[in-house]
């Protein structure tokens, strides 16, 4: 069974196509195949694996064109037909709309309009987004970002399917934190191969204590070039159609692979301790992710290592400073968190009744909102 959305482009230019494949792969999309007109199309839809959208560039002569492939959408009724055209001429769409075309797309394609076009037909072959994706950002080193990470990410997977991606690709130590050594990495599911349920599966490593997936970092660091935007972008579309949530114990980046995480995600979680460094960094980032666009209601701020006497900044002053509340403060445990590091468990696990894990635990009943409920009902 693929989970992922496959898809045919014609595009009588061989630039657009490479421009709408990279479009597509960001939504997950595997493009199938790209064909330079739909005359070698109908023996692709006759076949078993046909795909679940065909989408058809009518320009330069739009007209001619609808003509041409107009009948296509009743005959293979069960393939979904987009149309785009730089023309957007009323007896156009209506023609268009009759011939049993799913969606008219003008152009150039406004992005949101289009991620929910796809949306509509990936929900109704039974893959609509599902997980919420959290992608737990550090801001300095060793601020407790990969303990966030991976804590919040077992305490949700007592109730719901859950994965953790080490996206640290050459320090990280997501796996090591489960006593872990998996013979698959990120760089195994990279390929432009499609990714099916069973090269996901194998790529994943499941805790026996907690069922958490995890998709290690990998382990020669020159691997990690292996990892690239569109392969992370093609990843993170089908994770989110296979758990209930993500999450990625990731680093403080814009690099294009980073990128692709700040925007998928639904939560960006910056961990930070009350220092200077630490205050002066998150400030910066949380300034970035705003120059990306990325809205206040999905930056949350996790001050960690919280001590009530031995602080150099108060968190009202980084409140003012970010334009954000702290969403959630988790105290300093050097006990608890370092026999958890040397038993190769999370503190949930290892000490739950500890003030950390149950402070862990309520950072991700707070993450997870009601984003479970939503999703059974
Ligand atoms: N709340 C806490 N109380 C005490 N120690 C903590 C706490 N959180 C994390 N630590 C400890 O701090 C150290 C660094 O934690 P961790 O590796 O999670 O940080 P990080 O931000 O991911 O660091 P890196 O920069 O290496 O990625 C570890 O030894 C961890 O056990
Ligand atoms: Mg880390």
């Amino acid at each position: 069974m693929y989970l992922q959305m496959n898809c045919i482009i014609v595009d009588a230019d061989a630039n657009n196509r490479q421009e709408l494949v990279g479009v597509l792969q960001h939504y997950g999309m595997q493009v199938v195949a790209q064909l330079s007109s739909v005359d070698t199309l109908p023996p692709l839809l006759q076949r078993g694996d046909a795909p679940h959208l065909v989408i058809i560039n009518l320009d330069p002569s739009p007209q001619e064109s609808l003509k041409k492939a107009g009948y296509l959408p009743r005959q293979f009724g069960a393939v979904n037909f987009f149309m785009m055209s730089s023309v957007v001429d009323a007896n156009l769409l209506m023609d268009a709309m009759h011939l049993g075309v799913k969606e008219f797309i003008p152009l150039p394609i406004a992005e949101e309009k289009f991620a929910a076009a796809i949306e509509r037909v990936a929900q109704q072959h039974g893959m609509g987004k599902r997980a919420k994706v959290i992608h737990v950002i550090p801001t300095i080193g060793g601020c407790g970002s990969t303990t966030v990470a991976c804590n919040v990410a077992t305490s949700l997977s007592q109730t719901n399917r859950t994965a953790l991606i080490d996206l640290d690709l050459v320090r990280g130590g997501a796996a090591s934190q489960f006593d872990l050594r998996p013979r698959y990495t990120i760089a195994d599911v990279m390929g432009t191969e499609k990714l099916d349920r069973h090269l996901l599966d194998n790529a994943l490593s499941v805790h026996p204590g907690s069922k958490l997936a995890i998709l290690a970092r990998p382990e020669l660091p020159e691997d990690t070039q292996r990892v690239t935007q569109p392969g992370m972008a093609r990843l993170l579309g089908l994770m989110a159609r296979t758990f209930d949530f993500v999450v990625i114990d990731s680093l403080m980046s814009i690099d294009p692979i980073y990128t692709v995480a700040v925007q998928n995600a639904d939560v960006n979680l910056i961990v930070m301790q009350l220092n200077v460094p630490s205050a002066k960094n998150a400030e910066r980032f949380v300034g970035a992710l705003r120059r990306m666009g990325i809205e206040s209601s999905k930056i949350k701020i996790a001050v960690n290592r919280f001590e009530k006497k031995n602080r150099d900044i108060e968190p009202r002053e980084i409140e003012r400073a970010l334009g954000l509340e702290i969403a959630w403060t988790i105290p300093n445990d050097f006990k608890s968190a370092i026999g958890a590091i040397n038993f190769g468990e999370p503190v949930v696990l290892r000490a739950p009744k500890s003030e950390m894990s149950q402070s862990l635990n309520g950072l991700a009943l707070e993450l997870k909102g009601n984003h479970a409920k939503a999703n059974a009902a």
